[in-house]
């Protein structure tokens, strides 16, 4: 017997391994045997990360400590746990059938209470019936404040992160954009989608597009036009294409990119306003 398994866990684990398949069944008999988190309400917007007052989740003081987060900044409910040596943030709703988690402090675990899933602290699901992952979040606590903070939207590194709702650069950072037709796309950590900056002529600024295809939502792509370093805008899923103004030359998306402001200061800095993402 491992020597780091309390008699508890152990007897959790044997309940789990016997009820799990009779719950996927749909088969009483086997109790509801954990208890679900306090929900949250609200959370501050900024940048990308929602702050959660220390004061008003005492619960992520202590070890194994949780709560599920409902906030209009994200489009499901989230469990955040305390590890003992950080947090785990993820998607509370389970993928098989949209029960609520719950967080097993001693076992660093997520389970849903209908059938039996359990997930890691980073969403992976170790138990069926669930099949799939859940989405994770990165959450850290203010080391000033002591506010939690849940950051929902990662970037790619292409390009600075969100900053008093701003995308700041120097415009020779990105080749690309001094000369005509050429085209970055990246992904701003605390932008809630990717962003491309395109140089459509030679005399004005970059333009600032959201990458989100406007006919399903799917990922815009700068596409080579042939001529070197120079593109077009193509989105993978169903053939849309736009030019560099993020205007429509191809259906079937049924709008333009929407754009965001771009200045430009006299030492070349390029500020992107991309504002808000909830209220
Ligand atoms: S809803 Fe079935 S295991 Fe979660
Ligand atoms: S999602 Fe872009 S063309 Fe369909």
């Amino acid at each position: 017997m491992p020597d780091d398994l309390t008699r508890r866990q152990l007897v959790r684990r044997a309940t789990l391994a016997v009820c799990a398949p009779a719950l996927a069944r749909g088969l009483a008999g086997c109790a509801r045997r954990i208890s679900p988190n306090r929900d949250v309400q609200g959370g501050t917007l900024v940048d990308g990360r929602v702050v959660i007052p220390a004061a008003q989740v005492p619960e992520l003081d202590r070890p194994g400590g949780a709560i599920v987060l409902r906030t209009p900044c994200a489009p499901r409910p989230v469990l955040i746990a305390n590890t003992g040596t950080g947090f785990a943030a993820m998607d509370a709703i389970c993928p098989h059938a949209g029960c609520e988690l719950a967080w097993v402090g001693e076992d660093l675990q997520a389970e849903c209470p209908c059938h039996g899933s359990r997930f890691a602290g980073d969403g992976t699901v170790l138990n069926p019936p669930a099949r799939t992952n859940l989405q994770a979040f990165a959450a850290s606590r203010d080391p000033t404040t002591g506010d939690v903070r849940l950051h929902l939207f990662a970037g790619d590194g292409v390009f600075p992160p969100v900053q008093d709702g701003k995308v700041v650069f120097p415009l020779a950072s990105y080749p690309a954009l001094l000369q005509t037709g050429g085209a970055v796309l990246g992904h701003p950590e605390g932008m809630n989608g990717p962003l491309l900056l395109t140089r459509p002529d030679s005399g004005a600024n970059p333009v600032a597009l959201s990458a989100v295809c406007t006919h399903e939502q799917c990922t815009v792509q700068p596409a080579p036009t042939g001529a070197p370093g120079t593109f077009t805008l193509y989105c993978p899923c169903h053939g849309s294409a736009f030019d560099l103004t993020g205007k429509v030359t191809h259906e079937p998306a049924p709008a333009p990119l929407s754009t965001f402001l771009v200045e430009v200061d006299a030492s070349g800095i390029v500020t992107v306003t991309v504002g808000a993402i909830c209220s």
